[in-house]
C-alpha cells in the first residue's frame, strides 16, 4: 500500500498544475476555469434539472459526477471540488436559502454586534460530512495525474454575506460594524477563521492536493481598511494551511490590494483582470505563483478575437515557471461551452514551452 500511495502523490506532485503551483517548468501552461462545473455546461444543467441546487451541493455522488464531468469535458488540468462558499455556515447558525433566480438568501443576517454571539465558530466539521464524501468519490474518479482544488469563502467574503444577507453593492452593515465595533468585527472574523481552517484542513486530509481561498468581495475595501480589518484574520487562516497543502489566494476587484494581498500568504497569487499580468506579477514578485486572469467576457468574443485574447495573457507571462492560466472571475451561465473548450485548446497551444 505504501508503494502504491507513493506513486499515486508523485503522479499527483508531477501534474502540470502541481508543478505550476511549485514554479517547477512546464511543457505548456496548465489552466482551470473558474466555475467550470456550472449552468453554462449541458452536462451540468442534466443533473441540475433534476435537484435542488442545495441538494446537488450534499448528495457526494451528484457532487462528484459533476465535478469529473466538468473537468474531462473541459480537458482542464484541475478539477475544482463542486460546493459553494455559503453552507459552511449553517451549522454556524446561519439560515440559508438557495432562490430561483435570485443566487442566496440568508433569513437571519447578522446586524450589529449584539447579533455576532448567534455564529458559532465549529468545533467539528462533522456536520458538512457530505463534503469530505464527495471528496474522496471524487478522488477514487479523477484520473491520477489530475489533482483536485478544493475551496472556501475568506472571511470577509464570508462575513459580508452572513451580515448582508445575501450580494451587497455598497455593503453598508458590514462596514459599518466593522468600522463601529472593532471588537465585536474581530470575533466574527476571528470564528469564521477557525471555522474554515478546520474546514479547508479537513478537505485536504479527505484528498485535495490545493485549495483556494475566496476573497470574492474584499475588493470592496481601500488598502488601509483591507490592512487593519482583513489582512491579519486572512494571514492566519493561510498560515494554518499551508503546512498541509498549498494555497490559491484568490482576490478580485481592487488592483490597489496586490500587494496587500501577497503579505496575507498564499503559495499562488489568484487575481483578476483589472492589473495587466505581468505588473500584477511584478507587483507579487516573482517569488511567488499567479493565476489568471483573461476577462471573462472574452469569452463572449468571436474565436479569432477570443484566441488572440488568450495569446495576450500568455504573453504578459512570458513563459515564466508558476503561471496557472484562469479567467479572472467565473464562467458566466449564458456563455457558450464551446466557447470555453477552446479557451483550453488555446491556452495549451498558445502555451507550449
Ligand atoms: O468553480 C466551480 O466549478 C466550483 C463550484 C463553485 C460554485 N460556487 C458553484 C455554484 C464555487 C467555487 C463557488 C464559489 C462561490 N459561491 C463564490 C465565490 C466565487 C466568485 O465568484 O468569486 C460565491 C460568491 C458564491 C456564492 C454563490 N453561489 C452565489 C452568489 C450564487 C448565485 C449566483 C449564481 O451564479 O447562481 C451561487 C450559486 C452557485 N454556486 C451555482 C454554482 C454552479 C449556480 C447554482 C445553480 O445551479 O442554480
Amino acid at each position: 500500500m505504501g508503494v502504491a500511495c507513493d506513486t499515486s502523490a508523485a503522479r499527483l506532485a508531477d501534474s502540470r498544475f502541481m508543478k505550476a503551483v511549485h514554479r517547477q517548468p512546464v511543457d505548456t501552461t496548465p489552466l482551470w476555469i473558474m466555475r467550470q462545473a456550472g449552468r453554462y455546461l449541458p452536462e451540468y444543467m442534466a443533473v441540475r434539472s433534476k435537484v435542488s441546487f442545495m441538494e446537488l451541493c450534499k448528495t457526494p455522488e451528484l457532487a462528484c459526477e459533476v465535478t469529473v464531468t466538468a473537468r474531462q469535458v473541459l480537458g482542464v488540468d484541475a478539477a475544482i471540488l463542486f460546493a459553494d462558499l455559503l453552507p459552511i455556515l449553517e451549522p454556524m447558525g446561519i439560515d440559508l436559502e438557495y432562490q430561483k433566480g435570485e443566487g442566496p438568501v440568508i433569513h437571519n443576517p447578522i446586524r450589529g454586534s449584539h447579533d455576532v454571539d448567534r455564529l458559532q465558530a465549529l468545533t467539528s466539521t462533522e456536520s458538512v460530512d457530505y463534503v469530505f464524501q464527495a471528496i474522496r468519490l471524487i478522488r477514487a474518479a479523477l484520473p491520477g495525474d489530475i489533482p483536485l482544488i478544493g475551496f472556501a469563502g475568506a472571511p470577509f467574503t464570508l462575513a459580508s454575506y452572513a451580515i448582508e444577507g445575501g450580494g451587497s453593492k455598497n455593503y453598508v452593515h458590514t462596514k459599518s460594524l466593522m468600522y463601529n465595533d472593532e471588537g465585536a468585527w474581530n470575533v466574527l472574523m476571528s470564528r469564521l477563521v477557525d471555522t474554515v481552517i478546520l474546514y479547508l484542513q479537513a478537505q485536504i486530509q479527505a484528498g485535495c492536493q490545493c485549495v483556494q481561498v475566496f476573497d470574492s468581495w474584499a475588493g470592496c475595501l481601500c488598502p488601509a481598511d483591507y490592512q487593519r480589518y482583513v489582512l491579519p484574520h486572512v494571514r492566519r487562516l493561510i498560515q494554518a494551511v499551508e503546512p498541509l497543502a498549498p494555497v490559491i489566494n484568490f482576490l478580485n476587484g481592487n488592483p490597489a490590494l496586490l500587494s496587500l494581498q501577497r503579505q496575507a500568504g498564499g503559495q499562488v497569487m489568484g487575481t483578476d483582470w483589472r492589473s495587466s499580468l505581468d505588473v500584477a506579477w511584478q507587483t507579487f514578485g516573482h517569488d511567488v505563483a499567479i493565476q489568471g486572469n483573461m476577462d471573462p467576457v472574452s469569452i463572449y468574443a468571436d474565436l479569432p478575437v477570443l484566441k488572440q485574447r488568450v495569446g495576450d495573457v500568455l504573453r504578459l507571462a512570458q513563459g515564466r515557471a508558476g503561471h496557472i492560466f484562469n479567467l479572472g472571475h467565473g464562467v458566466m451561465p449564458d456563455m457558450n461551452p464551446d466557447h470555453v473548450k477552446a479557451v483550453v485548446d488555446y491556452v495549451h497551444e498558445l502555451g507550449r514551452r
